[in-house]
Parts: C-alpha cells; structure tokens; sequence
C-alpha cells in the first residue's frame, strides 16, 4: 500500500506535466488568437459589469435531454505496465445527471477521467460520448464533443487574469478560419466579441466578477478552484467531467461551489462526473453514485442506496482487503 501511495506521489509529476502541456497548447492557440485578431483586450471592465442575476440559472433542461446519455464507459480498463489503475469500469451518465465517483485515494477516480478525456489509452473497452463511441477517446476533439473537464491539480495560467483564463476555456471553439482572424473580418470580430461576452457572463454566474482582472495566482485557492469550473462552463459543455472541486475548501465554500455546479446543470442541462471526497457533499448534490476500491467498481446507485452498502462501508473504514502494515 505504502508502495502504491509513493509511485502515486512520483507519477503525480507525470500528469501535472500533462496537465501542462494540454495547458500550454490551449495558452498557445489563445495568445495566437489575441495577437492575430486583436480580440483580447487587456483591460475588459465594461465587459465584466453584467448583472449577474440577468444570467442567473434558467431550467433549460428539456425532459428530452434528460433522457440521453451523455456518457456511457463500458468495460473499460487501464493499466501502467503491471499495475492496473481500474479495471472493467461500467459508468453511464444522463445529460442533467450529477453523477459522483468516490474511492478511497489510489481507486482509479483521476484515471477514469483522464481516460475519458482522452489523456490515457486504456487497454480495452469502450467511451461512447453523446453519440461517438471510442476505444481511445481523441483529446484534441473533446471541445467538439461537448466535453469540459477541471483537474485535481488545478491547471490554470496563474499569471493571466480570471477573464484571460475563462476565456481560453473557449480557445477551440472558433468558427472563423485563421485568416480571418488575421484579418479582423467582421466574422471574426462578431465572435471575439459573443466569446468575450459568455466569459463575462460565466464570471459574473460564479460572482467573479469582483476578480475578473486579477492575476489568477494571487487569489485564494478556492477562488481557483471557481476559475478553473468558469473556465470549463464558458464552453457550455454537455459533458462536464470535474475531479475534486471542492478539495480544500472550507465548508462555505463547498456549499457555494455545490450550489454553482448545480446552478449550471440546471441552466446547461449538461451531464457532470463529479469527484468529491467530502460524503456530505456527495449526498446533497449528486443523483447517483459510482464506487471505485483498488480500480474496481465495487457499488453504484443512488446516494441512500450506495451510503447504505457494505462494501462502501467496509472500503471507507478501511476494512476491505487492507494489505498488512510493513514492519518498520
Ligand atoms: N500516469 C500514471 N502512471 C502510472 N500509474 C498511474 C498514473 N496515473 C495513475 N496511476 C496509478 O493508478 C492508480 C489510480 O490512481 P488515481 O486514478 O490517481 O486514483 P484516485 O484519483 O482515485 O486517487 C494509482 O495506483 C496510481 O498510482
Ligand atoms: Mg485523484
């Protein structure tokens, strides 16, 4: 156990360099963008005084989009070499469902995100995305896909303000060609000016308003976490995958962020994977619940019915199949 727990601890560099480089790509395009079309300015006041309760959540969820699946993970399975970080996975998620994964740390939660956005190849099984179904998700299409993700690990460019950082949320999701944007064709400029508005419109959504000009990395560290979902939500995804948004936070501040996510499952009828640790939090806020233990799913169900399940019980408790404790 000890061992998994230090190979976790040197792999984390691995994926925080991941995380870098998706972070890295996504800044690049968006500098791209900026320089070429002139679109960003650095000073966006006038743009961020929307009233917030203008864009305050509207039900939009039809009873048809309640319906569908957004997401369906079937057999999946991945593994490092030898060591398996899940294995034969099922997981399906409708559009407007709160869907939460919890495990004890080192269950395989992060991977299964990871390899349903594409940053892992698993080794078998399959990720069917709204209609697309893959055995290797393509990271590079995901905003096509509707699909928005936040990382355990926050990933944001701290040196950027929170409007720069929301707004590269919509880095892919330009319509008008390059050289149109070289060119300030009025195509372009329409939608560097609709883009800049939904960042603003994001920011005041999760009252950040107050922010919106601050370098990101100067600001509390829950603030970030609300960045980094603003930086997901402005894309308006019908996927939204987030991996711990509230770690760390104090219980006000889970409270506001519960209420933000639900807030934008009720606006965006999105479907939203959601991995939380504080049980409380899973309770209140998600429909169902999927249970990974040592990369099994060993319970899903409604929050009653998982909380009431002995195996959860046993795998919290730290009761089930504990390897003994090394001598010293
Ligand atoms: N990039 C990686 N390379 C090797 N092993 C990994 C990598 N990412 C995760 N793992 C391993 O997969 C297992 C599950 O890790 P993780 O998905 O981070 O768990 P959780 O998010 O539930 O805490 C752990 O044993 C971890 O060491
Ligand atoms: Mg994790």
């Amino acid at each position: 156990m000890r061992q998994i727990f230090a190979a976790d601890e040197s792999l984390s560099w691995v994926r925080a360099d991941f995380e870098a480089m998706a972070s890295s790509a996504s800044l690049l395009i968006f500098r791209v963008q900026s320089l070429l079309g002139q679109v960003v300015p650095l000073r966006h006041r006038s743009v961020v005084r929307r009233p917030s309760s203008a864009a305050s959540g509207v039900l939009a969820c039809g009873v048809e989009a309640a319906e569908a699946t957004a997401l369906a993970v079937e057999g999946l399975t991945l593994a490092f070499g030898g060591a398996v970080a899940f294995e034969a996975i099922d997981l399906t998620v409708q559009a407007g469902e709160i869907h939460a994964v919890i495990g004890p740390n080192g269950a395989g939660k992060s991977s299964l995100i990871n390899a349903i956005s594409g940053l892992y190849a698993p080794q078998s099984g399959s990720v069917r995305i709204g209609a697309a179904r893959f055995s290797r998700v393509p990271a590079h299409r995901l905003a096509a896909l509707g699909v928005a993700r936040t990382f355990q690990n926050l990933a944001l460019f701290k040196g950027l303000s929170v409007f720069e950082n929301v707004l590269s949320g919509l880095a892919g999701a330009q319509r008008a060609g390059l050289a149109a944007q070289m060119l300030g064709l009025p195509q372009a400029r329409r939608e560097a000016r609709a883009q800049r508005e939904r960042a603003a419109d994001v920011i005041a959504r999760l009252d950040l308003a107050g922010v919106a000009d601050r370098p990101v990395g100067t600001l509390p560290f829950g603030v970030q976490k609300r960045v980094e979902l603003a930086r997901a939500l402005v894309a308006r995804p019908r996927l939204l995958l987030l991996d711990e948004p509230m770690a760390g936070m104090t219980a006000t501040e889970k409270a506001e962020m519960s209420r933000f996510i639900r807030e934008a499952r009720e606006s965006l009828g999105s479907a939203i994977v959601l991995i939380e640790h504080d049980i409380g939090v899973v309770m209140r806020l998600s429909d169902r619940v999927t249970v990974l233990d040592h990369g099994r799913r060993i319970a899903h169900g409604t929050p009653a019915q998982v909380q009431a399940n002995p195996a959860v019980i046993a795998a919290y408790l730290g009761l089930a199949d504990e390897p003994e404790a090394e001598a010293a």
